[in-house]
């Protein structure tokens, strides 16, 4: 039986298939330019679709997909590890959880202040954790541009290399929580397919992807 893998669109599909790639899974009509969502590997045993991140888990969970492959920030903020198995940290992926703002610029954080974020549950939590008020507003992208054009005091979002935050004039005012990429199962699947799921965990393991 084939394994259908949602792998989540952008950094992590890349490394994934190229991964998968060298790992001896061959899938022809796969580039990384290519605007196909789905490519099934030459010998039949792997699917794999490309799926924005916060939707993969509700493909799995929904059976729609065997196993997904999608960070873990976007497990947390969506809750969705409830109905499904987190079966492995995939290692790639790894980030951090900041509250970043304007380089040199003083936030005043015993004020209210507005906090632009695509993870508005995350961030939540945190401020009330630290007694901080906040109003938050959930933005889908792009976040750095709010406190530069005045929409939001502060940002709340995931450093990897810290490049997007250097190059629009931002700086990290606190790291709070850290992220890799997980690798979920759909429970009914990984009862039917054990032994292929068990397989596919294993060659993942071995090889650690980098
Ligand atoms: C993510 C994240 C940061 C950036 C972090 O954005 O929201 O902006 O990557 O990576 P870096 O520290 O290596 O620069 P993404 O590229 O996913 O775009 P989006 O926020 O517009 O969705
Ligand atoms: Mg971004």
């Amino acid at each position: 039986m084939a394994i259908h893998i949602a792998l989540a669109k952008g950094r992590i599909h890349k490394v994934v298939m190229k991964y998968l790639k060298e790992s001896g899974y061959d899938f022809p009509t796969y580039t990384e330019e290519s605007r196909k969502l789905i490519f099934e590997d030459a010998s039949g045993s792997l699917k794999v679709t490309l799926v924005k991140s916060p939707d993969v888990a509700v493909y799995v969970e929904r059976g729609a997909a065997d196993i997904g492959i999608v960070g873990e920030d976007v497990l947390i903020e969506d809750n969705a590890g409830a109905k499904v198995y987190e079966v492995l940290d995939i290692g790639i992926g790894r980030c951090n959880m900041a509250v970043a703002g304007v380089k040199g610029k003083t936030v005043d954080m015993s004020k209210r202040i507005t906090v632009g974020t695509k993870y508005p549950r995350i961030a939540r939590r945190y401020f009330e954790q630290n007694h901080h008020s906040v109003d938050i507003i959930k933005l889908n992208g792009s976040v750095e541009l709010a406190p530069l054009v005045g929409l939001s005091d502060v940002i709340v979002d995931i450093v990897e290399t810290g490049n997007t935050l250097r190059a629009n004039g931002l700086e990290v005012l606190e790291y709070f929580m850290d992220f890799s990429a997980r690798m979920i199962c759909n429970p009914v699947s990984f009862k039917l397919k054990y032994q292929e799921i068990s397989t596919l965990i294993e060659v993942i393991k071995q090889n650690e992807i980098k």
